[in-house]
């Protein structure tokens, strides 16, 4: 089949390049010329695990393309993979969503089926249907297929799915849906068809119950800091329990990234529109804002004691394996430590490049771990890459002015650490 897709961000391009693997032949659109010229040299843009080798191995089926017109003509699915950030007022932002909706309407012809593959509020399907009859005489039939990829593991994702979820006005749209993903299917991954509203509100109740389970942790974590209980044996005696079950249940410096957060304020706010006030999901917002500067007053009060004022982070972006800072929980706890003076050093394994642009000269950005702590007062883990699960505290300890460790995300045992002369600190650890 010949698919175009709209927007190469994290979504768009892992599309484009697994469909493409697909044996499909694949045209990718995007407004940011820029981000067009690096794709055409070979080169993406942000760093997404086995993403470049397999735009490399489907090169021939994969070309990239600034004009919308093109786009529009060269697929008979056209999927709509642009973002949808959060406006002032938590609401969705559908301007790039219905831009690409007036380029289709502007230049189709024939049959063509609009897949909304962005994460969209309940109604936009129907928005995006109604505006294509006014503005063309085109047979263009608007479909939902939410994606749940996770960054750092997207292409891996894409193929395996727990589940296809379409949203499909009728047959025809729905039969080509089928042709598209006919290898996955093929391979037994549950296809789940329903109509368009319970296909867009399923990927933001997926979104919202994965933030809330993070936050229900990371409270319990707050209060065995209070009672002195350990959360890592909570949370292991709760993962065993096969109704709640381990995932998402790593208490520490709270979620971030660019889906969770806009998501449930999204949620709330289309379901506040609708006459329904929310409950939950505002708290978890709030609550996960909180968390994400938990340690500050820990980390200020021990920097007093030792005297210093100098603190390394490890880590930067939202979480491993993605270059992605989109609110990162290091993020707001950072600012909120350069706000009171402290020096910030910084190393993560690949988001330093996005770091700078946002943060440019207020931190000194280090190309190793060992740098990054010379001269440091404190650790503070943000993130978990795997480079910081095994580290020789004792020699490490040697190259700082006092030894205090601040692990955001519970990966360390205190003992050992402690063991290597170092004051340990984490979220829930007593
Ligand atoms: N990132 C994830 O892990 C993830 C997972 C599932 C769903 N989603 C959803 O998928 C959507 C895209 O997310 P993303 O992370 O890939 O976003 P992104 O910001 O990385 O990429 C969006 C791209 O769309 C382009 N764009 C904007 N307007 C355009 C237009 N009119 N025509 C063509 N291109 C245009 C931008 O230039 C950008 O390259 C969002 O709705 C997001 O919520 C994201």
């Amino acid at each position: 089949m010949n698919i175009s897709i709209f927007g190469t961000g994290y979504v768009g391009l892992v599309t484009g390049a697994c469909l493409a693997n697909f044996g499909h032949a694949v045209c990718c659109m995007d407004v940011d010329v820029q981000k067009i010229a690096l794709l055409q040299q070979g080169t993406i843009p942000f760093y997404e695990q086995g993403l470049k080798d397999l735009a490399v191995q489907n090169q021939k089926r994969l070309h990239f393309t600034t004009n919308a017109e093109e786009a529009v003509c060269f697929g008979e699915v056209l999927f709509n993979c642009v973002g949808t950030p959060s406006r002032g007022d938590g609401g969705a932002d559908l301007q790039a969503v219905f831009a690409v909706v007036d380029a289709v309407a502007h230049f189709a012809f024939g049959y063509k089926v609009l897949v909304n593959k962005s994460t969209v509020p309940p109604g936009t399907a129907r928005e995006c249907q109604e505006r294509l009859k006014k503005l063309t005489k085109a047979e263009v039939d608007v479909v939902s297929n939410p994606e749940f990829l996770k960054q750092g593991n997207a292409v891996y994702d894409f193929n395996h799915p727990d589940k296809i979820v379409i949203g499909a006005p009728a047959e025809k749209p729905l039969h080509l849906m089928q042709k598209v993903y006919h290898g996955l299917i093929k391979t037994y991954i549950p296809l789940i068809e329903t109509d368009w509203e319970t296909a867009e509100i399923t990927k933001y109740a997926n979104n919202a119950f994965l933030a809330t389970k993070i936050s229900f942790i990371n409270e319990i974590a707050n209060i065995c800091d209070a009672v002195g209980a350990d959360v890592k044996v909570v949370t292991k005696a709760l993962g065993m329990d096969q109704r709640i079950g381990p995932k998402f249940l790593n208490a520490g410096m709270g979620y971030g990234g660019s889906c969770f957060p806009k998501d449930i304020r999204a949620l709330s706010h289309v379901a506040k529109k609708k006459g329904y006030n929310p409950f939950i999901f505002p708290a978890v917002d709030a609550f996960n804002e909180r968390q994400k500067v938990h340690l500050f007053p820990k980390i200020m009060q021990a920097l007093q004691e030792v005297g210093g004022n100098t603190v390394t982070f490890w880590g930067l972006s939202f979480k491993p394996k993605t270059s992605d800072i989109r609110e990162a929980p290091a993020l707001a706890l950072l600012e909120h430590l350069l706000a009171q003076g402290v020096s910030v050093r910084a190393f993560d394994p690949v988001a330093l490049d996005e770091a700078r642009k946002l943060l440019g000269e207020k931190v000194t950005y280090c190309s190793s771990i060992e740098e990054s702590v010379m001269g440091s007062n404190a650790i503070i883990l943000a993130t978990e890459w795997d480079e910081f699960r095994n580290i020789d505290f004792a020699a490490l300890g040697k190259l700082m002015k006092t030894r205090l460790v601040f692990d955001g995300r519970n990966v360390y045992d205190p003992n050992l650490v402690r063991q290597d002369g170092f004051r340990y600190y984490g979220v829930g650890r007593r």
